[in-house]
């Protein structure tokens, strides 16, 4: 018989992963303990934007017209337990209040409310990104708790998608991680992967603490790349480079590589920041942290491009924000999503405004978390509108929308023709011939 697949919470990861999996074919059940969620997704809609998800939610989930059925949702644990061969664990890990550490109360807890409830064989896979040595303690507690026993196994599975791309990062992935103590948990996860891996993404075992490591490990490596180029955009502001054409130069060597060497004012969201934080804390739990001071570079290099960021605007207006009209375009943490978590621009944004400048941000898909983060700043419902009788323009998050204004038409509307590109994707000679005063960061100012 074909494996019946649990998702244990659905926010971003779990949802996406649900669906994915009734994609593959299997039978899916989708938990979360809030009861709202259940219902939101059970009627085929996605709380969250993510390009292309509520269309494959809506392909199969029971009780949708025309779909396969073969995806329902619930917030019962017993049903749950009952149910499924191959429990997935998608819960967030979000740092903790105050401190670089992350909370893991939500994965012990689902490990704690699902195991009592696992009488026959079943395989419990973690996605969430968590410490180092987590696997191995939630293996021990899994054991303990589940009437099965040992026939309760633990296996870790790291989920590497992108915000924007989850659906083809989840389906067609670049590599599948397992950590696995057993033949038979190694098994099923092929058995679950089996149309990934026959597509040709490498399928890669090892023990639990690699397979943890191997995500906070990529996401250092990847925040690291853009400090790294970051730090360049300072060294070209104050020796008159270009960090555009440099990025391109390197990017030709194949041992670097073009992707993660743009520019800007830095990475934000809900994983890159918190994970080389988490990290960090971990590493100096376990007496290494020697190993990853360079990482506290990363992350200072990283919250400096916000502070240049609003330094050179104030500069543009005139050295003090009070009475300038501030438009910002992009609230969200990158394109193509409504995620506002850690975001750089509405950092920059919230700055600006608790200097007394007056702003007004657009965003095409973050208005509303926007809205709900930092209520008392201003918005306004199109570019256009938020540009109307601006002192200056910040473009701070590189929607597509955003390169395809014409400078033309919004140098009529604001009040002075002065833009900083905070993302690098506009066109200098586009808008300097539509007479803007144009800068971007780590580029020469004419
Ligand atoms: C990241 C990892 O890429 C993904 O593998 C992991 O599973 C979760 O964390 P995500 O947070 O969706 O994914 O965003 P990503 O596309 O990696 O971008 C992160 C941040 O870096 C964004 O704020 C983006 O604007 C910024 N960034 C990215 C840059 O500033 N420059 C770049 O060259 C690339």
């Amino acid at each position: 018989m074909a494996l019946r697949i649990t998702v244990i919470g659905t926010g971003y990861l779990g949802a996406t992963h649900a669906a994915a999996m009734a994609e593959l074919g299997f039978e899916v059940l989708g938990l979360d303990v809030v009861a709202e969620k259940v219902e939101t997704l059970s009627a085929g809609r996605v709380p969250f934007y993510e390009p292309g998800l509520e269309e494959l939610l809506r392909r199969h989930v029971a009780g949708v017209a025309g779909s396969t059925g073969r995806l329902r949702f619930t917030t019962s644990w017993e049903e749950v337990g009952t149910f499924g061969d191959v429990h997935f664990v998608c819960v967030n890990t979000p740092q903790k209040q105050g401190e670089y550490a992350c909370d893991m109360s939500y994965v012990d807890r689902a490990v704690d409310s699902l195991a009592p409830h696992l009488t026959r064989p079943a395989l419990v896979v973690g996605k969430s990104t968590v410490p180092v040595g987590s696997a191995e303690r939630l293996a021990r507690r899994l054991t303990e708790l589940a009437p099965a026993g040992e026939a309760a196994e633990l296996a870790w599975n790291p989920e590497f998608l992108r915000e924007g791309f989850a659906i083809e990062d989840t389906l067609r992935p670049d590599r599948i991680v397992v950590g696995v103590r057993s033949e038979r948990a190694e098994e099923l996860l092929r058995e679950v992967y089996a149309k990934p891996i026959a597509e040709g993404s490498p399928f890669v075992v090892t023990d639990f603490p690699t397979a943890e490591l191997v995500k906070t490990a990529a996401n250092s490596f990847l925040a690291t790349k853009i400090s790294f180029i970051n730090a360049m955009a300072e060294v070209c502001e104050t020796a008159g480079g270009d960090v555009v054409k440099l990025a391109e130069a390197l990017g030709h060597d194949d041992r670097i590589g073009r992707k993660f060497l743009r520019a800007g004012i830095g990475f934000g969201g809900g994983c890159l920041p918190k994970d080389i934080r988490a990290f960090m804390a971990r590493a100096g739990e376990l007496g290494a942290d020697q190993a990853l001071t360079f990482l506290r570079e990363v992350d200072s290099i990283n919250m400096r491009r916000r502070s240049h960021m609003v330094d050179l605007a104030r500069e543009t207006v005139g050295g003090a924000f009070l009475g300038q009209r501030v438009a910002v375009l992009g609230a969200t943490f990158k394109p193509d999503s409504d995620d506002v978590r850690d975001s750089p621009a509405l950092n920059v944004a919230g700055q600006i405004h608790l200097q007394g400048g007056q702003v007004t941000v657009y965003d095409p898909k973050g208005m509303e978390n926007a809205r709900r983060v930092f209520p008392t700043l201003g918005y306004a419902e199109s570019a256009l509108d938020a540009v109307r009788g601006a002192d200056v323009v910040l473009h701070l998050t590189e929607w597509r929308e955003f390169r395809e204004l014409d400078p033309q038409v919004l140098g009529e509307a604001v009040a002075r023709r002065r833009v900083l590109d905070g993302r690098n994707t506009l066109d200098p000679v586009l808008w300097r011939k539509a007479g803007w005063s144009f800068r971007a960061l780590g580029r020469p100012t004419a």
